[in-house]
């Protein structure tokens, strides 16, 4: 089944009857935060029960609102029978709390990282992302919005009644097929806004603000109004613009955030449909009418009748104006002070290139970023702390790569040789790299040095991050490296005490050759059985073991620590 391409679209006041209304996403505020990731259902079809995945409930997640300079405790509670990491995409925190794919999550385990928020006023996101598996838990649901709030944003008169007039918009396409959702078919035909089919919202008659995140694996939107009324950018990834830019179409790559104002003052009664004019798309962005060189397509793409065609996002219906409302668009918004090109001191290259040149491979994947695949155990940048730098990134493919970097908001410096559109000069965590094309961009690393935590950069095309379009940076402290000794990487064991026998050993950067022992008080060895569940994460199973306390070793002949113990406690 396949949904209705623009079918309520010819209805000019009334809201078909197909439509369901936009859900909004509850509100969390305050400085801890509990999540639990679980297993739930949807009806995204009548009478189809689907599989989900959602944070707090079956589908999505809750709304964080964030104080800038407020410090912030998140609990992660993983209830999926899988493993997970979450990450909060485009928030400026130390790499152990970013989520990535080395903050494993384990079955009924919680993960809870805490840290102060020194974003600018923003929408960001957070996702699963652990190595592998972020296509399939985003696709399967998992996913929420962050708002940032600080002082700057507040002083301006903006929108901010959060579902009224400050509207959450998560723009998704999946593949629902036989009652699944299913991954890498290119037959993505579902659109949802929040999680919901044909939705619509009733916005008051006044200036209100839509905080888009494409949130779908690999879809790009170019976002219109079906009146073709203009709307104004206010903000992109990672802060506001430093004032209101008047468009009538942007593209929104996965990954990507902007705030959009729409001034509705004087239309009460009136219908405006958001859409994605994608027939309009370049080619080689997915979501155009074509990606590929002439020798193939996308597996199921001609089939899929998104591809190229213009179709609704979400029917905003128009009402009465709040007692309150905004009802102008402000002139100017906050100043963004981009970093200037001449303070980079050093300019790095990502190539980008498929790893085989086959027709299909070529537009397929996997991708190669600087002739490497992601490797858990390879860092493949190392950032002095404190430098300013140039991100070349140079596309030697047919497709167009939306690129993310971790930690950093980044400012657009130009796309083949060319300045960005005045929407693109502010804050950026995601940049679309056209095909063959070229973009600079240009930012600081100015905080959280760690020898040995990386942060990750990666293209959001899920399936294209999934397969290993993805490497690892480090932030280290130039002045800190002799100092200090770098402290000896420690195994992690847990549950512990354990009631069954079973226990979860992690260590962190082993080299290959390294093997795990188990001995009891007296030093005599066990035989458990031991199974690899990840790149340094082990599944240890001591069945009929005797309670009592043993001595779990993990031996590295080549590492740096030879020999790491902890203690085990069996009951
Ligand atoms: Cu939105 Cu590395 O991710
Ligand atoms: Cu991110
Ligand atoms: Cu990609």
């Amino acid at each position: 089944m396949r949904t209705p391409v623009g079918a309520c679209f010819a209805l000019a006041t009334q809201v078909c009857a197909a439509q369901a209304p936009l859900h909004i996403p509850e509100l969390l505020t305050g400085n801890e935060f509990n999540l639990l990731l679980q297993e739930g259902t949807n009806d995204f079809f009548p009478g189809q029960t689907v599989a989900t995945y959602g944070y707090n409930g079956a589908q999505l997640g809750p709304t964080l609102e964030l104080q800038r300079g407020s410090v912030v405790t998140l609990n992660v509670t993983n209830l999926l029978p899988d493993l997970t990491t979450t990450h909060w995409h485009g928030l400026h925190v130390p790499p152990e709390d970013d989520g990535g794919p080395h903050s494993l999550i384990l079955p009924n385990t919680t993960w809870s990282p805490s840290f102060t928020v020194l974003d600018r006023a923003s929408t960001f996101w957070y996702h699963p992302h652990g190595h592998g598996l972020t296509d399939y838990q985003v696709s399967m649901g998992a996913a929420g919005m962050i708002i940032v709030r600080d002082d700057a944003e507040a002083a301006l008169a903006l929108p901010r009644d959060y579902g009224v007039d400050d509207i959450p918009l998560i723009l998704q396409a999946k593949a629902i097929m036989e009652g699944q959702i299913m991954l890498h078919t290119g037959l993505d035909s579902v659109i949802l806004a929040n999680g919901v089919r044909n939705a619509f919202k009733e916005l008051p008659a006044q200036v209100v603000r839509l905080r888009c995140l494409n949130g779908a694996s690999e879809r790009t939107f170019n976002l219109g109004l079906s009146n073709n009324m203009p709307y104004h950018v206010i903000g992109t990834d990672g802060g506001l613009l430093s004032a209101p830019v008047q468009l009538t179409r942007m593209t929104l790559m996965p990954g990507e955030r902007a705030e959009l104002l729409l001034d509705l003052s004087g239309m009460e009664g009136e219908q405006v449909v958001l859409r994605s004019y994608a027939s309009e798309l370049p080619n080689g962005i997915i979501g155009s009418a074509a990606v590929g060189n002439g020798m193939a397509t996308l597996d199921g793409y001609d089939q899929n009748a998104l591809n190229g065609a213009d179709f609704d996002l979400i029917t905003f219906t128009v009402g009465a104006p709040t007692s309150e409302p905004i009802m102008s668009i402000p002139q100017t918004l906050v100043p963004t002070e981009p970093y200037a090109e001449a303070a980079a001191t050093v300019t790095r290259t990502l190539e980008l290139r498929p790893q085989n040149m086959g027709p299909m491979e070529m537009i397929e994947g996997p991708f190669l970023i600087n002739d490497a695949l992601m490797d858990m155990d390879v860092i493949n940048l190392t950032v002095p702390l404190g430098s300013t730098e140039i991100w070349r990134i140079e596309n030697n493919t047919p497709v167009a790569h939306p690129i993310h970097i971790h930690d950093i908001q980044f400012n657009v410096l130009d796309r083949n040789g060319l300045a960005p559109e005045p929407w693109e000069t502010g804050w950026k965590d995601v940049v679309h790299v056209p095909p063959m094309g070229v973009v600079r961009v240009i930012t600081r690393f100015d905080d959280f040095a760690d020898a040995e935590m990386p942060y990750m950069y990666h293209c959001h095309l899920l399936m294209h991050e999934d397969e290993g379009m993805m490497g690892q940076f480090l932030v280290v402290d130039p002045n800190s490296v002799n100092e200090t000794e770098p402290s000896e990487p420690s195994i992690a064991l847990w549950p512990n005490p354990t009631q069954n026998g079973l226990v979860t050993l992690r260590a962190p950067n082993y080299v290959a050759g390294a093997y795990i022992t188990v001995t009891d008080a007296l030093g005599r060895a066990l035989s458990p059985s031991i199974r690899q569940i990840a790149k340094d994460t082990w599944q240890i199973a001591l069945e009929g073991i005797v309670p009592g306390a043993y001595v779990v070793s993990f031996i590295d002949p080549s590492g740096r620590a030879a020999v790491r113990t902890a203690s085990l406690i069996t009951q």
